[in-house]
C-alpha cells in the first residue's frame, strides 16, 4: 500500500468505494471532486499476455493524469529527474498522479491486470516527450 509520494509533479488520488461483498465493490471518482482536473479523455489497457511488457517510458509537458489499476496488479516506476519512486498498483480505489515532467514506466502486469487512465486533454502526439535526455533537459536547469 503507497501512503507517501517522494517525486514531484504527482500525489495519490484516494476514490470513495463501497464493498457491497459478496455483491462487489463500487468505486466511484469525480471530475474536479476526487479527480483533480476535469477529465476529457479516459482510456484502459487490457489483455497484458505477456508479463515482460513495457508500457508509457515517456513525460508530458502539460497533460495531467490519473492512472488506476482496477484489476490485477503492476509496478508503477516514477521519475521526475531528480527523484525517482516504484509503486505497487494494486488497489482498485488508489490512484496515482501523473502530473506534467513526470517520466513514467510500468512494468510487471499480472496477466489480468486492468489499467485505467482519466486524462486532462485530448491525445497530443506534441505534448509527449518520449526522449528521456531531452526530458532531462527540460526539468535539469542550471
Ligand atoms: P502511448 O501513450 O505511448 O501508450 P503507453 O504510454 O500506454 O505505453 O500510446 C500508444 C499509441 O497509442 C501511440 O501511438 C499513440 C496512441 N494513442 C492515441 O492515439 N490516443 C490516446 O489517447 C493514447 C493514450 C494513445
Amino acid at each position: 500500500m503507497i501512503n507517501q509520494i517522494k517525486v514531484n509533479n504527482s500525489g495519490i488520488v484516494n476514490l470513495q468505494h463501497y464493498d457491497d461483498s459478496p455483491d462487489g465493490v463500487l468505486v466511484i471518482g469525480e471530475s474536479l471532486r476526487s479527480v483533480p482536473f476535469e477529465i476529457k479523455r479516459i482510456y484502459y489497457i487490457t489483455n497484458f499476455g505477456d508479463s515482460v511488457a513495457i508500457r508509457g517510458k515517456h513525460a508530458h509537458k502539460e497533460l495531467e493524469q490519473i492512472i488506476f489499476c482496477i484489476h490485477g496488479s503492476f509496478l508503477l516506476h516514477l521519475d521526475d529527474g531528480i527523484n525517482k519512486q516504484d509503486i505497487i498498483m494494486d488497489d482498485p480505489s488508489v490512484g496515482i498522479k501523473l502530473g506534467n515532467f513526470l517520466w513514467h514506466t510500468m512494468t510487471k502486469f499480472s496477466i489480468d491486470c486492468v489499467i485505467l487512465v482519466v486524462a486532462s486533454d485530448y491525445y497530443s502526439e506534441s505534448d509527449y516527450i518520449r526522449d528521456y535526455k531531452e526530458f532531462l533537459k527540460y526539468v535539469i536547469r542550471d
